[in-house]
């Protein structure tokens, strides 16, 4: 390959074959790294191999390590000396970043990893002394046959990261963060999907919904008949819940969730024919002529303006008498304080939690500005049901605290589940709670009728 090509064909691989990579190869791969420039050349780095399946498990199991390491048959860790922090990360990563490269022109798939867990457990568990850096994990093994038919990760455009002289701030993208939908425009929401939604393979379902929310999703959606429109499936988490008398059109706000919700509804066992993937068009008054509309798990995630718009193309695509249908989680007082507190915590970044953070914002829902909303563009009949007044995502959240905790600080995916007391009463109550309708509930459903 030529070295331009090498850098276009890099891509991370989280799922590898059996075959073994050879000793050699990790070693030439290592070599390429070590010719990677360091500070006042001091070369202070360190990699640390390891292929062998029972320390891999002691860092998933003690150091909360990704349990994506059990995957790969060989994992580096890539050290390099601490006296300077600043110096360590430039030192480690620059010799990674060659590794990367190296390793895909040896046909040998590879992943950058920060998800190792945490530092002080490793550092004891790989006897690494406590004067070296951690600077990233790599993974290096044969990919697996899914990756020869999936597409590359978009790229920003130069113009949109390139400064002349002095920065120049760019509209629309200042705003990525905020747990407040209002925050957001229907640009930055689309511009964070595009590229969050890719950080990890096709057809993996980023978004956490509880097996609780799953059931509200699938006793609501049962009775949907003829042609639905799915709005924002975005990675299709619920595509399988749709019933066989369904066909359903989905339309996603970027071209790269649209991708994510195709590769979902063929890896998954879905009772309801698909459509079509479309991407959302705000500009038009109505998709065409179905018989019911779907919003799941996304009203609360809109800014007003956008839910408004939706809201009034989907009551121009239905039929007379065609049903809208909004299933939402909305702010009871339990979810209003874990939302506030989360915000005081740790500041007003998605990112920094990981919470719901695949979409984009989130905010529970103010069920009573929908009802105003769908009144607005004509619809009737607004019926309202909320259940489970304890959120069931709050056994998620708590095992993100934990495994956060474990961790030093690292992100939550992909980890082997922390079972306390805790966890187990939290477990215990959302089940004995399981779909009990409530008032104060924290999941609402919402139909309403197209006059
Ligand atoms: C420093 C660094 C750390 C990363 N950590 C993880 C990780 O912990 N888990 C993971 O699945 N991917 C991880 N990635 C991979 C990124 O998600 C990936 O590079 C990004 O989605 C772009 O895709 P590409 O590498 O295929 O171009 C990491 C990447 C970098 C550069």
């Amino acid at each position: 390959m030529k070295f331009l090509e090498i850098i276009r064909n890099r891509r991370s691989v989280r799922r590898f074959s059996d075959k073994k990579v050879p000793p050699f190869l990790v070693k030439k791969i290592i070599e390429a790294g070590t010719f990677a420039p360091t500070n006042c050349n001091q070369q202070l780095w360190n990699f640390v191999v390891i292929t062998d399946g029972a320390i891999k498990e002691r860092l998933v199991r003690d150091a909360a390590s990704s349990t994506i390491i059990l995957r790969a048959p060989v994992v580096i860790a890539v050290l390099y000396d601490g006296w300077n922090y600043k110096e360590a990360i430039q030192g480690g990563s620059l010799a990674l970043q060659n590794m990367l490269l190296a390793s895909t022109y040896y046909g040998v798939g590879c992943l950058s990893m920060n998800s190792y867990g945490a530092d002080t457990v490793i550092k004891k568990i790989l006897k690494i002394p406590d004067n070296q850096t951690i600077c990233c994990f790599m993974l290096l093994g044969y990919p697996d046959k899914i990756y020869k038919n999936t597409s590359a990760v978009p790229r920003r455009e130069i113009v949109e990261v390139l400064h002349n002289n002095y920065f120049v701030e760019r509209a629309g993208y200042q705003t990525f963060n905020s747990y407040n939908p209002e925050n957001w425009s229907l640009k930055s929401l689309r511009e964070f999907q595009k590229y969050y939604c890719r950080k990890t393979f096709l057809g993996k379902e980023m978004d956490i919904l509880h097996s609780v929310e799953k059931s509200v999703v699938q006793n609501s959606i049962k009775i949907l008949n003829g042609r639905v429109l799915d709005f924002f499936s975005y990675d299709g988490t619920y595509v399988d819940l749709f019933p066989a008398n369904a066909l359903v059109t989905t339309t996603d706000l970027c071209s790269e969730t649209a991708e994510y919700t195709k590769t979902a509804v063929k890896g998954k066992n879905c009772f309801a024919k698909f459509e079509n993937f479309n991407v959302y068009d705000e500009s038009v008054d109505s998709f065409g002529i179905y018989d019911s509309s779907t919003l799941i798990y996304k009203a609360e995630r809109l800014p007003r303006t956008v839910l408004k718009r939706v809201l009034l193309q989907s009551y121009n695509s239905l039929r007379g008498g065609g049903e809208i249908l909004i299933i939402s989680r909305r702010n009871n007082i339990l979810f209003m304080i874990f939302y506030h507190l989360i915000k005081l915590l740790f500041g007003d970044d998605t990112r920094k939690t990981g919470i719901y953070a695949f979409f984009g914002p989130y905010k529970p829902l103010d069920s009573f500005l929908v009802r105003k909303y769908l009144m607005i563009a004509g619809f009737s009949k607004v019926k309202m049901t909320n259940y489970c007044f304890i959120p069931p995502f709050f056994e998620q959240a708590y095992q993100m605290f934990l495994q956060f905790r474990k961790s030093e600080g690292s992100t939550y995916l992909h980890r082997v589940p922390i079972v306390t007391p805790v966890t187990r009463f939290l477990s215990w109550i959302i089940r004995i709670q399981g779909l009990r309708k409530s008032i104060f509930g924290s999941i609402i459903v919402i139909r309403a009728v197209k006059k």
